[in-house]
């Protein structure tokens, strides 16, 4: 066990062998900045003052030799080699609860959605409460480093359900797909995220799915029903592919209740599509207008498309607090 000591205030917290100091860190309850936890986004970025750290993912995108320079690690992949010292702002915000673990789960089902997502379900071991919108890091033997998911069901079921897109030639959604059989032992590490439902807030909501941003947005706009937010708001559920093929069976958003709307754009629609075309932002763009800034905005999917959101949200006026969103690497 390592001891982590942050400076000026000499605080410290322990990492087991095997974690990295943002996990460790968030487990003990310090609020430590973060995104991804994948190396991808360089959210958790400290500056190591004394002792030694490696990381987990040596090609982590996020992290350079102008890094390696300054002594800048990624807490997400940084462990420790000892005790250490550590300089991070801290930030509240970032304070974990629940406070995410480690586990194993079992695969109980795979359920195809669309072309390319199906469902993942997991019986998992421990604490079983997240907030919709959260995800959890999925490992499996042989294969290196946790992979990103956000649960797409409700806590207390012992469950946690994963609507996962198969990548071609992706290590982790290769064998989920093509080789884990029910029954199959994966280990899990969360809840992990911010980007979750905020029940108090009394805004009309707005959710944007991009491929494999669904499952956070299916968990929020049940989260939202669950909480009885849908008595008093409505919910519009927009969700972007390309062809026919990437749609899902509109039963998966049942039973939301009768202030729920949904919409589904295709980029690229075969003949016979009479709904929506283009691009997701361009659709919320053109459907919301200059009403959108009264909204409360989540969204989740391929970096591209939440940085083309950003900006339609920007330029519509729409403060940054009011979007919630994980960009997925
Ligand atoms: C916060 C977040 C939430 C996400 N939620 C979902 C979701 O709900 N559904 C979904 O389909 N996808 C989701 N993703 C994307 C998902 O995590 C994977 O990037 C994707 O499934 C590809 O994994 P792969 O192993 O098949 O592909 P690979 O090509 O093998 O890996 C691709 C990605 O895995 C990560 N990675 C690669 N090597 C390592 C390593 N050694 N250590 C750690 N990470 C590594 C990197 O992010 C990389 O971009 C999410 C991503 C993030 C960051
Ligand atoms: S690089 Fe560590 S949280 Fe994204």
């Amino acid at each position: 066990m390592a001891k982590i000591t942050i400076a000026p205030d000499g605080q410290s917290f322990d990492c087991a062998p095997g974690d990295t100091i943002l996990r460790a860190a968030l487990r003990a309850g310090f609020g430590m900045n973060y995104s991804c936890n994948v190396g991808s986004c360089g959210n958790c970025r400290f500056e190591l003052l004394e002792g030694a750290v490696t990381h987990q993912r040596a090609d982590s995108p996020a992290w350079s030799e102008r890094d390696l320079k300054r002594n800048r690690w990624l807490g997400c992949q940084a462990e420790p080699v000892g005790d250490c010292t550590i300089k991070f702002r801290a930030d509240p915000s970032f304070v974990a609860n629940p406070r995410p673990m480690g586990r194993s789960a079992t695969l109980l089902a795979k359920t195809q959605l669309t072309r390319d997502i199906t469902e993942f379900t997991l019986e998992i071991q421990g604490d079983d409460r997240f907030h919709p919108g959260q995800y959890a890091l999925i490992g499996a033997n042989g294969i290196s480093g946790g992979r990103a998911y956000s649960m797409a069901n409700l806590p207390g079921t012992g469950q946690w359900h994963f609507q996962i897109k198969r990548v071609p030639g992706g290590a982790l959604t290769g064998w989920l797909f093509d080789s884990a059989e029910i029954g199959a032992t994966l280990s899990l590490d969360g809840p992990y995220g911010t980007a979750f439902l905020q029940t108090e807030i009394t805004r009309d909501i707005v959710l944007m799915a991009g491929g494999s941003g669904l499952s956070p947005m299916v968990s929020i706009a049940r989260g939202a029903a669950k909480a009885g937010m849908l008595d008093t708001r409505k919910l519009h559920f927009y969700y972007g592919a390309r062809t026919q093929a990437d749609l899902f069976d509109p039963k998966l958003l049942a039973d939301l209740g009768p202030n729920v709307t949904f919409t589904a754009a295709l980029s690229e629609p075969e003949p016979g599509w009479d709904g929506p075309r283009g691009f997701l932002h361009d659709v919320v763009a053109a459907d919301l207008g200059d009403r959108l800034p009264a909204h409360e905005i989540y969204f989740a999917g391929p970096a591209a498309m939440s940085a083309a959101i950003q900006k339609m949200a920007h330029e519509l006026g729409t403060p940054m607090g009011q979007l919630h969103f994980d960009e997925f690497y």
